[in-house]
């Protein structure tokens, strides 16, 4: 186990489901807080810290959304996003597509061109000076209206060439893709890809609903596709990728235990897993510790290891002769 740890911790890979603001650590919090004069409800990073106990997706996201509210310039997002590119330098990440709630900045009066250029200049010096490739995807909070949504997708539009997909994050019990059916096919008509969170704590149909209605190019989360055989075949034939979080899983309690998760079956049937770290700074571990934990939990073993970095660039947006590139140098690390 040792050595494959070794194995996870030096090799490429892609990073496919990771909320910007859930790379919000602590510390960083604190000093972004105090630069812009907002008073924190904890007194400290380790009472702060104590409070990311969740019994639940909600629990979660009530805490995520009071963090956001300390970023307010351009300057916090441009240093919210350099911090996690340098740790995800350190592990191993050479692609990474971001997701960014624009709305959930909104609301606390930041408007998109200051969250966009914040986070734009950051993956501007992350490729010169770290060499890691990267692309924003925009997400649409599913808790609020489909017209909100448009308002947002038409905002974006002056930006559109910094952006490559839309996504659809937040609450996903009573907020169905059905919802949103109009503003992705809107998003699609003006050439964004499109991907979406599912199954996460909703249902299998949720993830049939969201592939048929929403036509996603990959699934976030995609848990509970397992309920499904039809689903399954279906996600196994057209090869949808499904970008897994388990330590996000843990902590949400969608898995009682990381022994019940569902990738080595997932694997077992043909499914294109990925693994990733969602929302990182609240479920205590990035890309890396994801892959570890994981491993130890279900006993993986090196090619099964090998089989998911690999999927994450297949499943990756960058295009073919970059994947393969990448590809070329995962296989130098493992065939040795
Ligand atoms: N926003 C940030 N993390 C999320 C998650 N795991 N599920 C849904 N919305 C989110
Ligand atoms: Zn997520």
């Amino acid at each position: 186990m040792e050595n494959l740890v070794d194995i996870i911790r030096r090799m490429p890979k892609a990073e496919l489901h990771l909320h910007i603001e859930g790379t919000f650590e602590p510390e960083l919090m604190f000093k972004i807080a105090q630069r812009n004069h907002i008073q924190l409800k904890y007194g400290s990073v380790d009472e702060l810290r104590k409070a990311y106990q969740f019994n639940n997706l909600q629990d979660f996201l009530d805490i995520y959304y009071e963090g956001a509210r300390v970023l307010q310039t351009e300057e916090d997002f441009y240093d919210l996003t350099w911090a996690y590119l340098e740790r995800a330098h350190t592990d191993g990440v050479l692609h990474t597509e971001i997701f960014f709630d624009p709305q959930t900045h909104e609301a606390n009066g930041v408007q998109f061109k200051t969250v966009i250029s914040g986070i734009h200049a950051a993956l501007r010096d992350g490729y010169e000076k770290l060499g890691i490739t990267s692309c924003l995807i925009m997400s649409f909070l599913r808790h609020l209206d489909e017209s909100a949504a448009i308002t947002l997708l038409n905002e974006a539009l002056p930006y559109r060439e910094m952006i490559t997909a839309v996504g659809l994050d937040s609450s996903e019990r009573g907020n169905p893709p059905e919802k949103f059916e109009r503003v992705f096919s809107m998003a699609r008509e003006y050439g964004f890809l499109t991907v979406a969170h599912a199954g996460e704590e909703g249902s299998a149909e949720n993830i049939t609903n969201t592939v048929e209605l929403l036509k996603v190019a990959r699934i976030d989360h995609g848990n509970s596709c397992l309920d499904d055989k039809k689903l399954v075949n279906l996600l196994v034939e057209r090869q949808i990728p499904l970008t897994l979080c388990p330590l996000s899983n843990l902590k949400l309690k969608v898995v009682g235990q990381l022994e019940d998760h569902p990738l080595s079956k997932m694997l077992q049937l043909g499914l294109m897993v990925t693994v990733n770290s969602d929302d990182p700074a609240y479920f205590g571990g990035y890309v890396n510790e994801n892959y570890i934990a994981i491993a130890k939990a279900l006993n993986l073993d090196r090619n099964q290891i090998y089989k998911i970095a690999r999927n994450s660039f297949e499943a990756s947006f960058l295009p073919l002769s970059i994947r393969k590139k990448y590809i070329s140098l995962l296989d130098d690390q493992f065939i040795k």
